[in-house]
């Protein structure tokens, strides 16, 4: 049996974390082996990175050095462990990955597509998931989720307006690649979420054992 790779992805306060434990809950019902990791991060390594890129600070970061330290990490988090993962057979389910930069960097910094492409052909070699769920959610909601939950990243406290470039930036790379990406309306309560994502993952499935 062939691994599967997914992406989570969507703003802050969006639920990507909360999803995951659904989807460790449908793995397990289904005796599916996997991984669950997260971006920037998924090795002692590249969690140092994400400290580096998270943590707040005084000083200002370039976009170009943001982006830099993303896929410095990235690309240590699928040589070292996500495409090993894949090759035993099990089901990646990452916390974010590169559309996020695409996002982030690009869409929201304003660095040009054309620098992350460059980048993800040549140190990604064209590793996209097999699917992306996208969590979708107007930003007010999930910014005060995000309040609700307390903890804050340097890119929470960014403005109103890159958290609307983010949103847009993420629903135009899914109408870019209609077939990798699913949207997920992620504004519903917790449980439509699940079922939304559920209905997903048993799509998946379907075409793993067609
Ligand atoms: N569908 C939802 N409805 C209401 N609250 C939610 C929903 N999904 C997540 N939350 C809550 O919102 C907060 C942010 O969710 P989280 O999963 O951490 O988002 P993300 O990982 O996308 O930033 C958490 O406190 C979580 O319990
Ligand atoms: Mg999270």
């Amino acid at each position: 049996m062939t691994g599967k790779f997914i992406s989570l992805e969507g703003g802050e306060g969006a639920g990507k974390s909360s999803a995951i434990k659904a989807i460790e809950a449908w793995l397990e019902q289904h005796n599916i082996p996997y991984l669950l990791t997260r971006e920037p991060g998924g090795t002692p390594m590249a969690e140092e990175i994400r400290e580096l890129v998270l943590s707040a600070r005084e000083e200002t970061v370039a976009a170009n050095t943001e982006l830099l330290l993303v896929f410095a990490s990235r690309v240590q988090h699928l040589s070292e462990k996500i495409l090993p993962a894949i090759a035993q057979g099990k089901w990646v389910i990452s916390d974010r990955f590169v559309d996020s930069s695409y996002v982030y960097q690009g869409i929201a910094r304003g660095i040009d597509e054309t620098v992350i492409d460059g980048l993800t052909n040549t140190f990604l070699q064209g590793q996209l998931p097999d699917k992306t769920l996208l969590l979708d959610v107007p930003v007010d909601i999930g910014m005060s989720r995000v309040q609700t939950r307390g903890e804050a990243n340097r890119l929470d406290g960014e403005s109103l307006a890159f958290h609307e470039k983010v949103r847009a930036g993420f629903l135009a790379r899914a109408d870019q690649e209609p077939s990798r990406f699913a949207v997920i309306d992620a504004s519903q309560s917790i449980d439509s979420v699940e079922q939304q994502i559920i209905a997903q993952l048993n799509q998946l499935l379907l075409g793993t054992s067609a």
